[in-house]
């Protein structure tokens, strides 16, 4: 179907998207598409939207603006709009921009193949229903040779009140143990080294297949995916994202110590310090839960990294609340934390609240809490100074071809020489021992051993 033609995705939002547009390359890829040189020039263009905050949103507009334009010159390209934008939005979006051919919402993904014969029979298409994701049976085209996100489970069931996620992406579902596992497999079989299993609310794998073990537990908990994928030949690394509060457990704390393989950092977002706000938010937990949690991690791993998000000036925030909120970070030293001022979101509850904050205070918290998280960063970083970190090579520093650009175990983003002392020269997929030399807040840098 797309034989001759070039395509080009764009990707916004959170890592649940960049599965999906590896997949939905792969279906453009298998009907004869090619990957564009640039943008502006692909016959297919196709946009994986995001949602999450307004900016993300107005972001895939202009974006959308530029192809209309090209689209009025050439009606022979074909306009995309996937993702979450497009859940949101639906037919509303042709209204909006009447260039585009398809709206897809992320459920769809695997389908994009029959809705492009449909957009080829002359129709303009929306599939936004609730839809069951069937098994994908394409390959994906996935950006790394080294490593790769498998999806565990789509969807999130939670109802946090500032949070349109639930409402574009719709009820849980999650993949069965069996098709995770060859799904793993064959990654290792093309040579990747890492995993990253992937859900909105990844403590909730399995609650929706069936199984209960003979002790009366339930089975196909996210505890025994890992026990069961954590054996497959070739794979080195597995990681895991996003963990919640409120179903994060000590069984799961302990499997991850016990397991090699599993990476010593956790994604455990808190959202807020203030107690009275998480309840506003319907988190589902209070602070210290979360300090509980944390305490476990460090007793079982100590030197494990652990990374957060949190919203600041949501509906009603006070000054004193938001303190609480900087002295969590401070209490537990973070190693990274994704902040963002509160966006209110179409369908969700507390964007109908009158006790909006102003949006000069939400910069200002914003820059506050930015500078803080960045110094303790840099602090938490000291301590791989003059040491010794297993780095798995992804790929080279686009800065510096000489240099190689990886991981540690504990996600932080290293830069090493692709040439040890001994004359030996390391490539992407090399697990590499390197000597920590120079410690920035959001990255290292280091030689060889
Ligand atoms: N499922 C994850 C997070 C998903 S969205 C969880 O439950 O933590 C990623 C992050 O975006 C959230 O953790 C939150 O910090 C932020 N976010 C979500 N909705 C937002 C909103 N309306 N305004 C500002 N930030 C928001
Ligand atoms: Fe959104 Fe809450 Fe679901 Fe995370 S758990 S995706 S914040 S509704
Ligand atoms: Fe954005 Fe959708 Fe992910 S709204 S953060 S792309 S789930």
């Amino acid at each position: 179907m797309g034989q001759g033609r070039s395509y080009w995705i764009t990707t916004f939002g959170c890592q649940m998207n960049k599965a999906d547009s590896e997949r939905m390359a792969g279906i453009l890829e298998s009907i004869g598409y090619t990957q564009a040189n640039a943008e502006l020039e692909a016959d297919l263009v196709l946009y994986n939207t995001c949602t999450i905050r307004d900016n993300a949103e107005q972001k895939v507009y202009s974006y959308l603006g530029r192809q209309a334009l090209r689209k009025q010159k050439d009606p022979r390209i074909t306009l995309v709009i996937a993702g979450c934008v497009a859940q949101q939005e639906g037919e509303a979006l042709l209204r909006r921009v009447p260039e585009i051919d398809l709206v897809m919402g992320p459920q769809h993904a695997n389908r994009l193949e029959t809705l492009l014969e449909q957009v080829n029979n002359g129709q303009q298409v929306v599939a936004i229903n609730d839809h069951h994701i069937l098994e994908d049976i394409t390959t994906a085209r996935r950006d790394s040779n080294v490593c790769a996100w498998v999806n565990v489970i789509y969807g999130c069931n939670e109802r946090c009140t500032y949070c349109v996620v639930p409402s574009v992406r719709g009820k849980e579902q999650s993949r069965r143990p069996d098709a995770i596992r060859l799904e793993i497999e064959t990654l290792a079989k093309l040579g990747y080294k890492e995993i990253t299993l992937l859900g909105q609310n990844i403590d909730a794998y399995g609650r929706d297949l069936p199984g209960i073990t003979p002790e009366g537990r339930r089975e196909n908990t996210l505890t025994d995916l890992l026990r069961f994928i954590h054996d497959v030949p070739g794979i080195e690394r597995i990681r895991f994202a996003t963990s919640h509060p409120r179903y994060f457990t000590e069984r799961l704390i302990s499997a991850c110590a016990d397991l090699p393989k599993v990476c010593e950092h956790f994604h455990i977002p808190f959202q807020s310090g203030s107690n009275e706000i998480l309840k506003k938010m319907a988190r589902g937990y209070s602070i210290e839960k979360y300090l509980k949690i944390i305490q476990k991690i460090r007793e079982k791993t100590p030197n494990a990294a652990i990374s957060s998000d949190v919203i600041v000036a949501f509906p009603g925030e006070t000054d004193e609340q938001f303190r609480e909120t900087l002295s969590i970070i401070e209490e537990i030293g973070f190693d990274q934390i994704n902040t963002a001022a509160y966006s209110p979101r179409p369908n969700t509850p507390s964007a109908e609240w009158s006790n909006q904050v102003p949006e000069e205070l939400k910069i200002e918290r914003l820059k506050k809490i930015n500078s803080l998280v960045e110094k303790i960063a840099l602090q938490k970083n000291l301590r791989y100074s003059n040491q010794k970190e297993e780095v798995l090579a992804e790929g080279f520093n686009p800065k510096n071809p000489n240099q190689l650009m990886g991981r540690t175990r504990t996600n932080r983003i290293t830069f090493f020489d692709s040439k040890g002392p001994d004359g030996s020269t390391y490539t992407p997929g090399d697990l590499v021992d390197v000597l920590i030399n120079n410690v920035r807040s959001f990255s290292l840098s280091g030689t060889p051993l």
